[in-house]
């Protein structure tokens, strides 16, 4: 009995392979949970053949990660639990003619994560990646590693922190990154490989895509994550998919946030005295903030960036429905756990929802968070011991994100050969067991969904509560913002401006609703995620001469783009076309290589390293 059980597992599980069928393939999960400001999720992979390392998943182009040398740095700061990458074999490699070691490029700055202001730069290498299964490694994969003792977050107290974990790459536009020498070198460009194109060219899987539900580390409602290259698991995809031209650097339409009671009476209180206690309040985006208006705010989906990175009027007036505090040296709110609306809430059958609009502006996907997941803990060195915080960030650089705290309920998926990113509702802890992995086909423009129920899948996780559970709750400990404290919010987009060119007008056309400003942002949050936008330009300004008579829903790009700190351009730049300033300039180490860079602002400086 139990032998024939084994062996028609063994039979099933083997089938599709013995039938030269293609599978999606699934990278594995850490056991253990990371993060101060957690607990996340991380997925483990083997880089340079060294031993596994735990890395968030979800950066576009290079893998970043952090070396031993970093770790040693803040050695009385807990900050590499997650395992480090050692780049001696690399270095010494580079000094016998190995490529491994030989790039000069460093990303920018902020490419790490758009959610939280970094500083430092990290250094680009190439070694193999080891997804732990039956594959053969990757070769040749570019790893942006954080080595430097100047690399740090920095929160709106000013406080530096160290970088926890590097960020895994779930692929690029291109099937590779290919490097360019400087015009005076004879060396032949050097191409990095980009995992997802990888796998399908040694037909390992059916496209080059990916499908990413990070799940929850926290102990009240934890869930395994799920991450698959050339296809996703369907028990992961509910409801409505919203299928995004663009990848994961262009921005997403909010346009609203709002808290909702799923079930049982209220836990939020009255909003005066003799009313009933909410259980629908909406407008919270917007609230309290002219310059947000019903066509929303442009944010990116942002794996690697921990928290919800919003205006500090939209996190004010979410949190003004909380028993909270603002700390304003960390831009983030802390729980009142004396309060007995903390635990009713982070209990309850309630959401935080988020609703994105989707390319024509007349689809809309509302995501739901339940409270469950809001519960989230910061621990040494954030603070002195374990305390529960609400994840709403009001640092950073002015670009909005939605990160990990948001995608604990979210999947995110994307198909890199149509340059189509996928975005749903994620299910609960009550998944199946098994995943149900379905491949993504080169040609998918969406995806499909599972006919599970959204909220059968949190049931047994959350409390319905009781109306004696809520009859004491009065709203005297909830967050009041105070007028004067307008410090640490984000102080607006600066310096990315200059990069942003006049195309805007014909990006308005093809958006019809969208409003000049959301448009100039947008640009703006894009130009910040740098180079990763250019790939798709290529692809998009390509597509529209292949096929005139549609229009691709996508987002206005800027034509060329330069770092918003050091103004260093972020592409390749052919000789003759070098910018024309009569300030000091000098070119020097590899540039990464992309087509139609040429148009420069007149406010363009190179930057000498
Ligand atoms: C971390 O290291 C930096 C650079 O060595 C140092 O300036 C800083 O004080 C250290 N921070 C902590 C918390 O140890
Ligand atoms: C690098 O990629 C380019 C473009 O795909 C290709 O033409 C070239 O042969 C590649 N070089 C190497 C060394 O693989
Ligand atoms: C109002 O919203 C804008 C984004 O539209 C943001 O830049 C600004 O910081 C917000 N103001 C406050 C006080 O949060
Ligand atoms: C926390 O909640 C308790 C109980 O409701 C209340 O007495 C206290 O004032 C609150 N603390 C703050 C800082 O709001
Ligand atoms: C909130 O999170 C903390 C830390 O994980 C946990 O100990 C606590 O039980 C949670 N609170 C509730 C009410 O679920
Ligand atoms: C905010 O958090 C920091 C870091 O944990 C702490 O030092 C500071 O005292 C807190 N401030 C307030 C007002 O709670």
């Amino acid at each position: 009995m139990i032998y024939t059980g084994i062996l028609t597992l063994f039979i099933l599980h083997s089938l599709p392979r013995a039938l030269g069928e293609v599978v999606p393939q699934q990278v594995a999960w850490s056991q253990e949970s990371l993060g101060p400001d957690g607990p996340w999720n991380a997925v483990e992979v083997s880089l340079g053949s060294q031993p596994k390392i735990a890395l968030f998943p979800g950066r576009m182009w290079h893998t970043f990660v952090s070396s031993s040398d970093y770790c040693s740095i803040n050695a009385s700061v807990p900050h590499c639990a997650s395992g480090t990458y050692n780049t001696n074999r690399v270095a010494e490699d580079a000094a016998n003619g190995g490529v491994g070691g030989r790039l000069k490029w460093r990303p920018p700055t902020q490419q790490l994560l758009a959610g939280i202001k970094v500083h430092g730069e990290s250094k680009l290498y190439l070694d193999t990646v080891d997804l732990l299964s039956e594959l053969d490694t990757i070769d040749e994969h570019s790893l942006a590693v954080i080595e430097t003792e100047d690399h740090m977050l920095e929160y709106p107290g000013g406080t530096r922190y160290p970088i926890f974990t590097g960020c895994f790459s779930i692929g690029a536009p291109d099937p590779m990154q290919i490097f360019e020498t400087a015009s005076t070198s004879r060396d032949p460009p050097i191409n990095a490989t980009m995992i997802p194109w990888n796998l399908k060219s040694k037909g390992e899987t059916a496209s080059s895509s990916y499908g990413l539900h990070i799940g929850s580390a926290g102990p009240t409602a934890k869930m395994q994550g799920s991450l698959l290259f050339g296809g996703y698991d369907r028990n992961r995809v509910l409801g409505d998919v919203l299928s995004l031209g663009g990848d994961i650097s262009n921005p997403v339409g909010l346009r609203d946030i709002s808290i909702q009671v799923v079930k049982g009476p209220s836990p939020f209180g009255s909003q005066s005295p003799n009313s009933e206690p909410a259980k629908s309040m909406t407008g919270l985006l917007g609230k309290g903030n002219s310059s947000i208006d019903s066509a929303g705010l442009p944010v990116l989906l942002d794996p690697c960036s921990p928290y919800f990175t919003l205006p500090k009027s939209t996190c004010d007036s979410i949190a003004s429905h909380l028993p909270v505090s603002y700390n304003d040296s960390l831009g983030l709110y802390l729980w009142n756990v004396s309060s007995p609306r903390y635990r009713n809430i982070v209990a309850s059958a309630s959401v935080l929802a988020f609703t994105l609009i989707g390319a024509s502006n007349t689809q809309e996907v509302t995501i739901n968070v339940p409270f469950r997941h809001l519960n989230l803990t910061l621990s040494p060195p954030f603070t002195d011991s374990p305390t529960p915080y609400f994840p709403c960030f009001t640092g950073g650089t002015g670009t909005f994100v939605l990160g990990r705290a948001f995608l604990q309920d979210a999947f995110l998926g994307g198909n890199w050969e149509m340059r189509k990113t996928f975005v749903a509702q994620a299910p609960g802890p009550n998944v199946p067991a098994r995943a149900d992995p379905v491949n993504v086909e080169p040609g998918d423009s969406t995806i499909e969904a599972s006919n599970n129920d959204w909220v059968r899948s949190w049931e047994g996780f959350w409390t319905v509560l009781k109306t004696e559970d809520v009859k004491d709750s009065n709203q005297d400990d909830t967050y009041t913002p105070s007028n004067d404290d307008g410090g640490g919010d984000a102080n607006g987009v600066n310096g990315g401006d200059e990069s942003v060119d006049g195309s805007a007008t014909s990006g308005e056309q093809q958006n019809g609703g969208l409003s000049p400003g959301i448009i100039a942002a947008i640009a703006v949050a894009s130009a910040v995620v740098g180079m990763a936008i250019v790939g798709a330009a290529v692809f998009f300004r390509y597509r529209r001469k292949k096929k005139p008579a549609q229009a691709p829903a996508t987002e206005p790009l800027p034509k060329y783009y330069s770092d918003p700190d050091t103004k260093a351009v972020m592409g390749w730049v052919p000789p003759a076309e070098l910018p024309n300033t009569s300030r000091p300039y000098e070119v020097h180490g590899t540039f990464i290589r992309h087509e139609m860079l040429g148009d420069y602002p007149p406010t363009y400086q190179g930057v000498a390293r």
